[in-house]
């Protein structure tokens, strides 16, 4: 294997990573959602438990969208939650669908990284990780098909799963938002960049202190630790906007989960 980049993930790679040793795709899917907009350490702390309690779609139906929410524990955005919970729901009952984007919450991304993952198909996804290292290699900001087009490129030592993963850990460890590690990247002879692009954009989540994701989070804290709240004793705003997205129920006194 001479391909500098197929040899770099071959040593450098994230192999240990606890979703890396399935192919089954429930258990991929599944991370594909926590990943989505949680850090991996902290998707690492909580997924192997997840997967145990909901090995596959059928147990998670049966569980019921609110025993799915209080599992989900402190992953933030529990939206997603309830629609892995609908995602579940329609895969034992219909089965896995042809086109992966009619699950709710599965993206053009999430559908090909399953796909990739899962399948082995030979399909590109791009996420934050791997658009920042086809853009800085081209030195241009990229459309969604065209870093599609881009990776392939670069990664044409590798294919499918293994193609996706390098470039996402290229990524994540070496070609770094702020700090890139050019002197030990593998693709440093193909870009143009060599550096962060003038013009990139570096998504951050906005702050959590004092908003009202915080304020829903400290109501979600309080119905996962019990099975019933006093309406009274929680934020009404919060509640809510929970409740508009049915990840709480209430009557006339009490709030659970659904
Ligand atoms: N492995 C597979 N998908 C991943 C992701 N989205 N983030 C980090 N590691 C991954």
């Amino acid at each position: 294997m001479t391909d500098p980049l197929a040899q770099w993930y071959e040593t450098h790679g994230r192999h240990e990573l606890p979703w890396r040793e399935t192919r089954d795709r429930w258990a991929v899917l599944v991370s594909e959602v926590m990943l989505q907009q949680t850090q991996v350490a902290r998707v690492q702390a909580v997924w192997p438990e997840f997967i145990d309690r909901f090995p596959e779609p059928k147990v998670m139906a049966d569980a019921g969208v609110g025993a799915v929410i209080g599992a989900w524990g402190r992953l933030g955005y529990p939206r997603r939650a309830r629609r892995l919970w609908e995602s579940s729901a329609v895969i034992a009952d219909a089965g896995w669908p042809e086109v992966l984007t009619e699950l709710p919450g599965v993206g053009r991304y999430t559908a090909a990284a399953i796909r990739a993952q899962a399948d082995d198909e030979d399909v590109p996804a791009i996420e934050v990780n791997i658009r920042r290292v086809v853009q800085r290699v081209d030195g241009r900001l990229l459309s969604e098909r065209a870093a599609e087009l881009a990776s392939v490129r670069l990664g044409r030592g590798l294919r499918g799963r293994d193609r996706l993963l390098a470039l996402m850990d290229l990524g994540a460890t070496v070609c770094t938002p702020r700090a890139p590690a050019c002197p030990v990247c593998p693709v440093r002879r193909r870009c143009a960049t060599r550096g962060p692009l003038p013009n990139e954009v570096t998504a951050r989540q906005p702050a959590f202190e004092g908003s009202f994701r915080q304020r829903r989070g400290l109501v979600m804290a309080r119905l996962r630790a019990e099975s019933k709240v006093p309406i009274a004793e929680l934020d009404a705003e919060a509640l809510a906007a929970l409740v508009a997205d049915g990840l709480a129920t209430v009557n006339d006194t009490d709030a659970q989960l659904p």
